[in-house]
């Protein structure tokens, strides 16, 4: 058993500065997905842990042990790549078998004609064979032993990738969107079984991942990573209800938050619409923020006076939910609302409709895209009272 420890990692491509300082630590049993845009970083950092590619600074730590000096063939460290990576001309099983081979045979003990006259050679491939069919079997994979990558599904390529990595036991466990080459259905089905799978082995992985349902589901924790920086690691309860920063609360959530431009008022005061929050901490009148809601969190009133007013510009149904796109009459910002069927019935395009916001549901971002704690007035007074 062990843990994974990053501790400031460091990488600049021809002066293009990548990762700008990476840390984090994985528990023993831990699966963490990495999440991000395109380009932010993700697969340069798990192929510095795998080896593949050198940091220019910081520190891994397996267990007790860094691993920054250590050659990629000796971290024990198991990488499935979004390609597989398989060879071509070898089976399924001997596929699985390359890392035993390469690691429990000497050189000579693997060449084709002297080899078998070596002495341990019959045992050891023994025990190769042994642990191939286990892994197999237990990715449920063993009727396909003898087919080469050519003759196989892209899940089944998959599951022989998976063995592949899983076979030689490996401390760690990193997987860059292992998944993205399976049609829908596939991908819904092996998210279960990678998850069965990391528990099995009882290793810290890391999950690389552009599909955030992927991630909120899979994983014990979140780490979402924006433009080299990570800005958040949580579960992903916490990402999604509490994001510690804009760019989190914009990446995670489909469909994606309402964002709204506004400035601090008197006495540390941030209001939309009928709503007033006091920010935790002082801010000098005027200073710019954000306030962010998801669609979730915002009601439609067809009628009456309170809510913003706004015009329905367009409805989608989509079975289970209804996503409104509202225009606001005031300032023509579109908002996002998420509703059940029965909320949406008979709500139609060009309806005029007043939105209102749950009020212990919006956030409050800063112009450097902090997260500013806040509380709906009356909230507060309310706590001092019970408290006090
Ligand atoms: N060997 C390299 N030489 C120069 N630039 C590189 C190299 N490898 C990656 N980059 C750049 O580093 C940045 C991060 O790339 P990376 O592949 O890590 O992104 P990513 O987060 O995995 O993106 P995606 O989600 O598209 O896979 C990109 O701008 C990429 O062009
Ligand atoms: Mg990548």
């Amino acid at each position: 058993m062990s843990t994974l420890s990053l501790r400031g990692i460091h990488k600049s491509f021809s002066g293009n500065q990548i990762l700008k300082g990476i840390s984090l630590d994985a528990g023993e049993n831990e699966f963490i997905a990495l999440v991000g845009p395109s380009g932010c970083g993700k697969s340069t950092l798990l192929r510095i842990l795998a080896g593949l590619e050198s940091a220019d600074g910081g520190e891994i730590i397996v267990g007790e042990r860094d691993l920054s000096p250590v050659p990629a063939a000796d971290r024990n460290i198991a990488m499935v790549f979004q390609s597989y990576a398989l060879y071509p001309h070898l089976t399924a099983a001997q596929n699985i078998a390359v890392p035993l081979v390469m690691r429990n045979l000497t050189r000579t003990q693997r060449l084709p004609l002297i080899g078998p006259l070596m002495p341990g050679q019959r045992k050891a491939i023994a025990n190769i064979r042994r642990d191939v069919r286990e892994m197999a079997v237990s990715l449920k994979i063993d009727h396909l032993m003898d087919r080469k990558p050519g003759q196989m599904s892209g899940g089944q390529r998959q599951r022989v990738a998976l063995g592949r990595a899983m076979v030689r036991r490996p401390a760690v466990f990193l997987m860059d969107e292992p998944l993205s080459n399976l049609d829908a259905n596939l991908r819904v089905h092996a998210r279960g079984e990678i998850v069965d799978l990391h528990r099995r082995a009882g290793v810290p992985t890391i999950y690389v991942t552009h599909d955030q349902a992927e991630a909120l589901s899979m994983a014990d924790r979140v780490a979402v990573m924006i433009g080299g920086a990570l800005r958040q690691l949580a579960s992903p309860q916490v990402i999604y209800d509490d994001p510690a920063h804009v760019e989190v609360a914009k990446f995670i959530g489909q469909p994606r938050i309402n964002l709204f431009a506004s400035q601090v008022g008197p006495d540390a005061i941030v209001a939309i619409g009928d709503n007033r929050l006091r920010l935790a901490e002082t801010m000098a009148p005027g200073a710019p923020v954000t306030i962010g809601i998801r669609p979730e969190f915002v009601t439609v009133n067809r009628s009456g006076q309170h809510g913003l007013p706004a015009r329905l510009d367009r409805v989608e149904f989509l079975g289970s939910e209804i996503i409104l796109y509202c225009r606001l009459d005031a300032i023509g910002e579109t908002v996002i609302a998420k509703l059940s069927p029965s909320e949406g019935s008979g709500l139609a395009a060009g309806m005029p409709v007043r939105l209102e916001f749950a009020a212990d549901r919006l956030f409050v971002f800063a112009e450097d895209g902090r997260r500013l704690p806040s509380l709906p007035v009356g909230a507060d007074i309310a706590l001092e009272k019970a408290h006090g």
